[in-house]
């Protein structure tokens, strides 16, 4: 498999997924939980969303999991400075869960499909590890909706050469349109789907999260050996974004899907 993650881990990427709250980003989810249920949260990242989950089922069990051990040590330590009793983490992989069949209650996951090269295969392990009656919940953006102003073509060039980029990684930008597709080819029915946008506020958060990741294409990906692309233009790319972050009427929204399906 040639998957591979295209955020990456440095601290400038996992800073800006732990703003994520459970409010902001999984409120799609919230009317599926009860308290004393047993939770899974699949690439639950820094375990921002992880630890509102974890509370919203209190005392059930939220377990969350990763193939990044760095991620799965910052959650933990998060979740034992907020206090939060109910709550473990462990290095896994999404398409090898180390759980028995029918185990949980319900099974979340955001901003994990648009990484993966197999969404089927992974849908399918959730589904064995879901218990019969229980609920998943995905959420991952679609990158055919940004809203950009003012637009440059230098800024258009760096969000097509980051789309670009996931790609190369086996990623599927556009997942998010086809997550109700990937529920029922999984097996899971009753499957609600849903769409909102995200706009960005201060737009630096997310214009410096892009820029310092095509920056670091060139050593990461190999982009400019490669032939991709070159110092120039990747100097352009991420001067254009940071330039765009301060203009006056920058705006930028991005677009988020959501389906919820059920195990029999
Ligand atoms: C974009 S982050 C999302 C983190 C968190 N869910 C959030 O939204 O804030 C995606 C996470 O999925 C993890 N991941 C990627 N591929 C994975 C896989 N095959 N199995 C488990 N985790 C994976 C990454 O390590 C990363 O931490």
């Amino acid at each position: 498999m040639q998957e591979k993650y295209t955020p990456g881990y440095s601290s400038n990427a996992t800073n800006f997924m732990s703003k994520r709250t459970l409010d902001t980003h999984g409120a799609f989810f919230k009317p599926y939980l009860r308290p004393g249920m047993k939770l899974l949260d699949c690439g639950c990242g820094p375990g921002t969303i992880a630890l509102g989950l974890a509370k919203a089922i209190f005392p059930g069990m939220l377990t969350g999991i990763d193939r990044e051990v760095s991620q799965i040590q910052i959650a933990t330590e998060s979740a034992f400075t907020q206090c939060v009793s109910n709550a473990e983490f462990l290095q896994a992989n999404i398409y090898a869960l180390p759980f028995a069949d029918n185990s949980f209650d319900a099974i979340f996951s955001h901003a994990l499909f648009e990484h993966l090269q197999e969404p089927t295969q992974a849908l399918r392990e959730m589904w064995r590890v879901l218990k019969p009656g229980g609920v998943v919940g995905v959420r991952s953006p679609d990158w055919g909706g940004f809203l950009i102003a003012p637009s440059t073509p230098e800024l258009e060039k760096a969000f097509s050469y980051y789309k670009w980029l996931q790609q190369q990684n086996s990623g599927n930008p556009n997942v998010g349109r086809e997550l109700r597709a990937l529920l029922r080819q999984s097996g899971f029915t009753n499957i609600k789907a849903s769409a909102c946008y995200q706009d960005y506020e201060p737009l630096s958060e997310i214009t410096e999260y892009l820029a310092v990741r095509i920056e670091a294409s060139a050593k990461v990906d190999e982009a400019v050996e490669k032939g991709w692309t070159d110092e120039r233009s990747l100097t352009a790319m991420s001067e254009a974004l940071r330039k765009w972050s301060q203009h006056p009427d920058a705006f930028f929204a991005q677009s988020w899907c959501e389906a919820v399906g059920q195990k029999g």
